[in-house]
């Protein structure tokens, strides 16, 4: 049973004027149906670094997109995967683990990134530029649909996009979807051609360089984690360009005592829960998508195990081939078992 005072005093950390006792009684009994119903359902709860955090407390696994594919190609005993995220996260976990029912509590939480990419449009692009470039490599964020997954020759993440791209045998690499991420890339990798989709995500692309110079002026010994996502202007005033959990692990080892976490705002309210020694600053942007994950509509997925994430054979064969590829070019010894035998 969840005790709301224990869960004000974590969760008012992120938030003092939310997280009232008032809110945190109602929270805890909602908490309390959701661990019913996970026994019930033999359901584990995959969240992503950027939910609310209330829903970090049900959760039984939270990281970054690298961490959430490798911990849902693992999960074993359970028989539904309730994924909190976005859609595309859900689709990666369903394409690593196609044996579970995955479901995601809310059909609405998409990805405006993930959207710039439309399957046909990156398979007439790279037709195109195939004629161009015969030996065009093909590297597609995992910020993209299941079906755009299945047309590269590899996925990254946000934790390895540039190690991805430098492994890949081509010069020549269409990055898809995010512009920020290509031009990131491509300042760490001059000797290849990079060439960017038109896309990027609203939450980073709206911070601007401006605002988090005002805050380094006010904090000159603050370490700045930038999410790659951001525009190339940002990324250059950060001590370090990480993945959401690269920035907590960076927070929790290091000497420095301020940080600003460059990205969405959840990142910040994690930190502040997570790691409560330390002061945390924002320069952070809201994702409407991932804030559309509540303990509501979660206690109904878990009732109806709706709405089920599904994927045609053939694309699900395709996307899992571009993961297991990105996971063979960085780090063959995190290949998680599930993939190495398929
Ligand atoms: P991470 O993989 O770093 O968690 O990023 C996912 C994402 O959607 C960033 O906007
Ligand atoms: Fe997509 Fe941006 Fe939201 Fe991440 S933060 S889920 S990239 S819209």
């Amino acid at each position: 049973m969840f005790d709301p005072k224990d869960l004000m005093d974590r969760l008012s950390r992120a938030d003092p004027t939310y997280y009232t006792l008032g809110i945190c009684e109602k929270i805890a009994s909602k908490l309390d149906r959701i661990l019913e119903l996970k026994t019930e359902r033999n359901a584990v709860v995959l969240a992503h670094n950027y939910q609310r955090p209330e829903i970090f407390e049900i959760a039984d696994f939270t990281g970054d997109s690298l961490g959430l594919s490798l911990s849902a190609a693992e999960v074993k005993d359970a028989d539904v995967i309730v994924f909190c995220g976005v859609h595309f996260m859900a689709e990666t976990a369903k394409v690593v683990s196609p044996s579970k029912k995955v479901i995601l509590p809310n059909l609405q939480a998409g990805c405006s990134l993930a959207d710039t990419a439309d399957a046909e449009d990156v398979r007439v692009r790279i037709a195109e530029l195939r004629e161009q470039y015969p030996d065009l490599g093909v590297v597609c964020y995992v910020n993209t649909t299941a079906a755009v997954k299945a047309q590269c020759d590899a996925c990254c993440t946000s934790a390895n996009a540039v190690g991805v791209i430098q492994a890949m045998p081509n010069d020549v690499i269409l990055y898809i979807p995010d512009e920020n991420m290509a031009a990131h890339a491509q300042k760490r990798i001059p000797e290849k051609i990079i060439i960017p989709w038109e896309g990027n995500c609203y939450v980073h692309h709206e911070i601007t360089a401006e605002s988090v110079k005002h805050i380094k002026e006010i904090r000159p010994n603050m370490k700045v984690l930038v999410h790659p996502e951001c525009r190339e202007d940002v990324v250059k005033l950060a001590d370090a360009a990480l993945s959401t959990s690269g920035m907590i692990k960076f927070a929790q080892k290091s000497d420095a005592n301020e940080f600003l976490a460059v990205t969405e705002c959840g990142l910040s309210d994690l930190l502040t829960i997570e790691v409560p020694d330390k002061q945390f600053f924002r320069a952070c942007k809201i994702c409407r998508f991932m804030k559309m994950i509540t303990l509501d509509n979660i206690i109904q997925t878990l009732e109806t195990l709706q709405p089920e994430i599904t994927l045609p054979e053939d694309v699900r064969a395709g996307a899992e081939r571009s993961i297991k590829r990105m996971f063979e070019l960085t780090s063959p010894d995190r290949l998680p078992e599930a993939l190495v035998v398929s």
